[in-house]
């Protein structure tokens, strides 16, 4: 047999669908577009492919088996066609080697994100306090009737519990409508002398333009021997004065909480116009900033502090409005709305 080289048997059925997995298993790891051309050289190259010497082996299929062969053969030449497409665009939508990376292109700056004013102002009002010696206490915003009610001294048929003001939960419990319960989690479980403050959301079933219902308050407590309405004053002013400015003033306005006695409404100077009057403060020159009081003796002694021993003030300061103040936002809704063209405003304040 010198000179001629036998021709090849034809690949079996069998073999013929195992080159079809081998094929597959290599296309999908191709690297780059160098590889694709070498696979694609070999499976489909005009002189040389090796279904080109498939389909010619046609020939040499005993007859009764052909047609199965040359079933077998278009089937995997289908599969060897999809996969190398699949492949170029595998690798034409995702340059993986440096030298399909054009380098001369600006680069793409990572979009930068921002703190909610909320957040902003919450961290001043902490650092604040941390200064003044307090420290930042939680509570949880799913509360009961004891911590949010009843041990703060509303009576039973106080309207603050109506379901009109407060969203309740089917078990009965309802979400927080104020950060007070704070107060009471605080005194049972630790002795004065007491000092903290608890900012977080509250709830209250109330939506329009001035109100959301779901909002951010900021509690105060202070619990010590001696403690007098001249230390909350003195708090205060000291608070809105790092707050705001150093000429703001604080003024008390006789109000009724349950669990404060006496209790007042704390008004500062308006900020806007230093106490001049402006349209912001309807020409008063002040502006309501939050509730406070001297801790009703009911309520520490149901907290197991003795009232004859111990006394404290507390306020509950509306986060919110601090916020729109503090950052010129005429409407509450403005602050949950996540609108970027808001938001984006507060870039550079929050990388500081
Ligand atoms: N909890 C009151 C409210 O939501 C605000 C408040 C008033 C809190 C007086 C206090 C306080 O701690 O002493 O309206």
């Amino acid at each position: 047999m010198a000179g001629e080289a036998a021709e090849p048997a034809p690949p079996s059925l069998a073999e013929l669908q195992e080159l079809g997995d081998r094929f597959e298993a290599v296309v999908a790891a191709l690297p780059d577009r160098a590889a694709w051309e070498a696979l694609r050289v070999l499976w489909v190259g005009r002189n040389r492919g090796a279904l080109r010497g498939y389909l010619d082996a046609i020939k040499r299929v005993p007859g009764a088996e052909r047609r199965a062969y040359g079933e077998a053969v278009n089937r995997l030449k289908a599969r060897v066609e999809s996969g190398l497409a699949a492949a170029a665009e595998r690798l034409d939508s995702a340059p993986t080697a440096a030298g399909e990376v054009d380098v001369t292109l600006p680069g793409r700056r990572a979009e930068r994100g921002a703190l909610h004013p909320i957040t902003l102002v919450q961290r001043e009002v902490e650092t604040i306090f941390a200064e003044l010696g307090y420290s930042v206490a939680e509570g949880p915003e799913i509360e009961d009737d004891f911590h949010n009610f009843a041990a703060l001294n509303f009576p039973a048929d106080h309207p603050a519990r109506d379901t009109q003001d407060t969203l309740f939960l089917e078990d009965g419990r309802l979400l927080r409508t104020h950060t007070s319960p704070v107060q009471i989690r605080t005194m049972l479980e630790r002795r004065p002398p007491i000092r903290i403050i608890c900012p977080g959301r509250v709830y209250r079933h109330d939506n329009d333009l001035r109100h959301s219902p779901m909002f951010h308050q900021v509690e105060g407590l202070a619990v010590a021997e001696g403690i007098t309405v001249g230390h909350l004053k003195g708090t205060l002013l000291a608070f809105v004065q790092r707050l705001f400015s150093a000429d703001t003033g604080v003024r008390l306005r006789p109000s009724h909480f349950p669990f404060t006695e006496p209790s007042a409404e704390v008004d500062i100077t308006c900020p806007f116009c230093h106490g001049r009057g402006c349209a912001v403060c309807s020409g008063s020159g002040w502006m309501e900033i939050t509730g406070s009081g001297m801790v009703d003796p009911r309520v520490l002694r149901g907290c197991g502090i003795d009232p004859e021993i111990y006394s404290g003030f507390a306020f509950g300061l509306g986060l919110d409005r601090v916020a729109m103040i503090r950052y010129g936002i005429p409407n509450i809704r403005l602050l949950f709305e996540n609108d970027e063209r808001l938001l984006r405003q507060f870039v550079w304040a929050g990388s500081c």
